[in-house]
Order: C-alpha cells, then structure tokens, then sequence
C-alpha cells in the first residue's frame, strides 16, 4: 500500500513545485475550469443551439463523459508525477504509443491560446471601452456596432491580443504563478457575486420569462446530431479535459487529496458559474430584441444591455470585464502549461526558453484568429475561418478523440486495480462503489458515447 511512487520516472530528477494545501488544489484546478468558456462560450453555444435542449445535452455530457474522463486524468497525473508525455510512457506497457494523445493534446493547447487569446483580448478591449462608458447602452445596433467595430479592426484586435500574450508571458517569466493565483482565488467570489447582481437585473427585465423559457424548457426537435457534438464538446472544453490540463494539475495533485470530491466540487461550481451567466444573459437577449444566435458576440453586445439598467453600471461593468479577464488568466495559465510543462521535462528546454517558445509559436498562429474577421475574414478551410476551425477542431474532434484515449487506456491497460488505487487514495477513503462505478463508465460507457456522437455529429457514419 505504501508504494505508490514505486513507478520508475523518466522525470525523477526534475523538482516539481506541486500544490501545498487541498483548497490550493481545488482553487488551481478551479481556475482552469472557469473562465471564458462559462461567461462567453456556454452562452453563445446555448443561444446558437436552441437554448434548452442544449443546455439538457451538455449536462448530460458533463455527467456521464465528463466527469469520469477528469477523474481518470487526474488521477493518471497524479500517479506518474509527470507531464502528460511522460505520464504516458511510464504507465502504459512498453512500447505502446500512448503518449501520442498527450502530443494531440499539445496541439489543441496550441489551437484553443490561439482563438482563446482573441477572445480575451476582446475582454481587455471592453474594459477600456467600459470606461470610457461609451458602450452602455440597451441599443442593440449601439453595442452591435461597437463589438462589430472592434473585431473588424485588424490593428485593434491584432494589438490587444499581443497585449494579452506580453501579459500571459509576463506572469510566466516572472515566475509569479503562485500570487496570481493566489490573487484569483480572492477575486473570483467577487465575479460571483456580481453574476448575482446581473442575474438579479436581468430576472426584473419585462421579457424575464422569455429567457428562462429559453434557457430551461428543452425544445427536442432542436436536438440534432451537431448540436449534441456541439454539446458534448463544450464539457470537455469546460472541464479542461481531453488534451493534459488535468493530467498536468493532477501531477501537482497531493497524494491525501480526494480525488472525486475535488472533481465534483470542481465541476458544480463551474456549471454554477455558467448557469448564472445564462440567467443574466437571456432575460436580456429577449426583452431587448436580441438574436440569441448571435454567436460570438452575445456577451460582448448584450451585457453592455444589462448593466444600463442598474445604478453605477458603468463601474460595474467597468469591473465585470476585469473580472473576467481575470477568471480567463487562470485558464489561460493551465493550457500553457501543457506545452511548457512538455517542452521542459521532455525536451529539456529550460521553463523560460519554453515559455518563450510557446509564445512565440501563439504570436503566429494567434494572428490568424485575431485576423480572422477581418483581413483574414476569407480565408477558410472547410468553410471555417481560423477562429472557428481551431475552436471547431479543438473542441470538438482532439478533446473528445483524447476523452476516449484516455478512457480506453484506464478501462482497459491501467486497469481497475491501480485506477480504484487512485481514487481511493489507495484504500483511504471509503469510496470503493463509486470508484467501481466510475471504471464502468470508463471501461464501456464514455468511450462508446463519445466515439458515436463523434462520428454521428461529423457526418461519418
Ligand atoms: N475550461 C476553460 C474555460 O472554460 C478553457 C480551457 C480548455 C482551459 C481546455 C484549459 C484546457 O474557459
């Protein structure tokens, strides 16, 4: 029982920093779950989808997909103490490719900074535009205009997204991780309670019915075979899994921490997060005439609508954009770590030159996201400019290719033993049913799930 390290670690020699306390555990993974894809992905996506329907699907995905794949992740991370290549090899059988998912993964974390990066750059565009209070307005052709204005500049949305890069990169390299955290973790009940205020706004709006209506009862002929893909993408996307994130923070994970708790806590307050978002967004949507698939730009021209409506808008929202960004930076600072974690363990680059390379490598392919509705607004691929196909590929084929590699290699390699050892804290905890359960969904249930969704909602089969 005492020999859970015993595994032989290509890494051993490295130092790994590691997390010091359980709540530093659930803020820090906390932190990669929450950010844009709560406040400006989930919305959109809902608005775009139908609205209930979707809602219903993407629960559903969280629960049965999600959250087993984050579990097996976390605790495949915490196991070898590595980044997720070197996971890989040390617990797979010699020889078996394995780590090629970790590769894959490295790759989405390259696709998602690159449009991800734009789109807080937005945010960091509207915290000035807040401001200068120019945007607080109920209009809709008002903050349509101001958002279309902003995306439409090649110069504003290249500079803002460097902005976002040169800021990322500066956390990075000043090796002050740590204290931003530690930052976020005060700040975030602040972005809480002001989701509160807006929900509370919103709710008093003349249309409030028509949102929650929206937003709560499923219409089923909406739900088609892309929307549930769509759906299913967004809970990986959301939980940060299917490409190394939790593998990477589940290596830093302590070896007491309670691994099911920590994912469930994780994945209720995310799901609070994004419901609050909806709430608040909705009841606006349709009292102010809206289109709820407006697509990207829902939050960016309908929260403006919002905070017109309340004492101190201006301020408030002044602060919901920092708050924002904010919430964005911690997710921002798990994906790096997938590709700078590999690059240093695995490549030996030292932490600096991998963040410097990353960077620059995100300077490229971030270019093409930021241009990607204007200079580059015809230039696709299937259809798709940049943003949307490094946004569609991430989400919905890498992520959810890596969720069934992952629950494969537990289901199947690992094994219930060592997979039942992790979760238990080998025989701690007294949650063996559940982590026999969770190895169900794993060995059958998720991988099946998700490959037919996968090749249902691609059109394949
Ligand atoms: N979960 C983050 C969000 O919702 C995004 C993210 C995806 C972070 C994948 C890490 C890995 O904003």
């Amino acid at each position: 029982m005492k020999e859970k390290n015993a595994l032989a670690r290509p890494d051993q020699g490295l130092q790994r920093p590691g997390f010091s306390s359980g709540f530093g555990v659930l803020a820090a993974t906390l932190g990669s779950a929450v950010g844009l894809g709560n406040i400006w992905k989930f919305p959109y996506l809902t608005g775009a989808n139908g609205g209930a329907g979707f809602l219903l699907v993407y629960l559903l995905a969280t629960l049965l997909v999600g959250l087993p794949v984050m579990m097996a992740e976390i605790s495949l991370g915490r196991e070898a103490k590595a980044n997720p290549i070197s996971a890989l090899q040390a617990l797979a059988p010699k020889g078996q490719p394995w780590w090629l998912v970790a590769m894959a993964g490295m790759l989405a974390a390259f696709l998602i900074l690159s449009f991800y990066s734009e789109v807080v750059a937005w945010v960091f565009a509207y915290v000035v535009k807040a401001l200068r209070g120019s945007i607080l307005s109920s209009d809709p052709q008002v903050t349509e205009a101001a958002f279309g204005a902003l995306i439409s500049d090649p110069l504003q949305s290249l500079l803002w997204q460097w902005a976002v890069l040169v800021f990322i990169g500066g956390i990075l390299l000043m090796g002050v991780t740590k204290g931003i955290e530690a930052l976020t973790k005060k700040l975030m009940p602040l972005l809480f309670l002001l989701l509160l205020l807006l929900c509370a706004v919103s709710l008093s709006l003349d249309k409030a019915a028509e949102g929650l209506a929206f937003l709560f009862q499923p219409d089923f002929s909406k739900i088609t075979a892309s929307v549930v893909l769509t759906a299913m993408g967004l809970a990986f996307f959301k939980l940060s899994i299917g490409m190394g994130t939790m593998m990477t923070y589940g290596s830093y994970f302590r070896d007491d921490q309670n691994i099911p708790l920590t994912t469930l806590r994780v994945m209720s307050a995310d799901l609070c997060v994004s419901m609050l978002a909806g709430i608040a967004i909705f009841p606006a949507v349709f009292t102010f005439g809206f289109a709820p698939a407006a697509g990207p730009a829902l939050v960016f021209i309908t929260i403006p609508a919002v905070f017109s409506q309340m004492p101190m808008g201006q301020w408030l929202m002044v602060a919901f954009f920092v708050l924002a960004a904010v919430a964005a930076t911690g997710a921002m600072l798990s994906l790096m770590e997938v590709p700078v974690v590999i690059l240093h363990e695995r490549f030996g680059l030292s932490r600096p030159k991998a963040t410097l390379l990353t960077l620059s490598l995100l300077l490229v392919l971030g270019a093409s996201c930021a241009l990607s509705n204007s200079a580059l607004a015809d230039f696709k691929l299937f259809g798709l400019t940049m943003f949307d196909l490094f946004d569609f590929v991430s989400s919905n084929i890498i992520l959810p290719a890596g969720g069934i590699f992952i629950a494969l290699f537990v289901g199947w390699v690992w094994g219930a033993g060592k997979f039942r050892g992790a979760l238990t804290n080998h025989g701690q905890l007294a949650n063996e049913k559940l982590a026999n359960a969770v190895f169900f969904l794993l060995r059958y249930v998720s991988p099946l799930l998700i490959l037919i969704v996968m090749l249902k909602g691609l059109n394949l089969f």
